[in-house]
């Protein structure tokens, strides 16, 4: 019987209820769930400290312990991979996943499948897995992204409520709820259902051109425009970080200032560059940011296409 590996972290359980309705069409014999736990606990909810000081090593990508996990086997037919961004990168236990080499291993001449369940910003952590998947041999035949559709600004106050109080519901009453939808979780099963049927035909082959068929993913242009230049302006701030914030004290100060640069770049100065990219850019690059989202929306790997601080755009 073929077998499938499906392995993930979730701090609030959001990415394992999606997997779960994901998983709703396959047979549940061929499937071997594993849940990833860092060592040392992240806090769930936050303190405001704790949440922006994971930046600079979410970033960077720095190793850190998991939990022993068991893998039944040493050769699956599939491996789905389930992860969330931080900070516009894979989330610390996904890319301690992807820094072990027993996992690692298994993932040379095997399909991989990525389900994301992020807020809205999730090109440029995929463009990391993307080369963590390449380097060790496996072949991304598929990535199905989950986020929270409403505006950018109502998603980043409505996440972090959820994120620093641990309550998924309406903040104040006014704003949406936090995080995916409960309908675009229930509808993980649509993907599943193709991905399944992929699977058992061992067709994989057009497999992504069919799940973007469904028009459930989509890519906002401003997101487009915020993600090409946000990470590079993280890893400045990573660095500065760890350079600087040498002893707890001095690293708290920066972090700090970092959380008020990150709090005015999102709510002052990106709305305000947006509607002068909107109104003087776009309409004249409308083929390159097209040419870009087709890119994001694909599995291909490519480091020109991919490059993220083209200034085209
Ligand atoms: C420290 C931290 C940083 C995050 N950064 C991002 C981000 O850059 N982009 C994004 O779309 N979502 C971001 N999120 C939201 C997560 O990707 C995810 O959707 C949320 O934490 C729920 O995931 P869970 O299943 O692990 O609970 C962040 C969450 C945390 C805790």
């Amino acid at each position: 019987m073929k077998k499938i590996l499906v392995i993930n972290y979730s701090q609030s359980g959001q990415l394992n209820e999606i997997i779960d309705n994901f998983l709703i069409p396959f047979s549940e014999k061929q499937i071997e769930r594993v849940y990833i736990h860092p060592k040392n606990k992240f806090p769930f909810p936050w303190s405001s400290q704790e949440f922006f000081d994971v930046m600079p090593e979410s970033v960077l990508e720095e190793k850190i312990e998991l939990e022993p996990f068991n893998l039944k086997s040493e050769n699956y037919d599939l491996i789905i991979i389930g992860y969330q961004p931080w900070y516009l990168s894979p989330s610390l236990p996904t890319t301690a996943l992807f820094k072990d080499e027993n996992f690692t291993s298994l993932l040379n001449g095997k399909p991989v499948i990525t389900i994301i369940g992020a807020r809205n910003m999730w090109l440029n952590a995929q463009e990391s897995i993307k080369e963590f998947v390449q380097n060790a041999g496996g072949e991304l035949i598929a990535n199905i992204p989950f986020i929270d559709r409403n505006s950018n600004l109502s998603s980043a106050v409505t996440i972090l409520y959820w994120m620093l109080t641990g309550k998924k519901k309406k903040f104040l009453n006014i704003f949406p709820y936090p995080g995916v939808s409960e309908k675009d979780i229930k509808e993980a099963s649509k993907f599943g259902k193709i991905v399944f049927e992929a699977f058992q035909n061992e067709s994989y082959h057009k497999l992504q051109n069919k799940i973007l068929d469904l028009k459930l993913i989509n890519i906002k242009t401003n997101i487009l425009f915020i993600e090409l230049r946000a990470k590079r302006l993280f890893k400045i701030w990573a660095r500065i970080i760890k350079n600087k914030g040498l002893s707890n004290r001095k690293r708290a100060v920066w972090i700090k200032l970092f959380k008020y640069y990150l709090l005015i770049a999102l709510f002052i100065v990106a709305p305000i560059i947006l509607i002068f990219f909107n109104l003087l850019i776009k309409p004249f690059t409308i083929n390159a940011i097209n040419r870009k989202k087709d890119y994001f929306c694909s599995v291909k790997k490519n480091k020109n296409a991919g490059r993220l601080h083209n200034k085209n755009i």
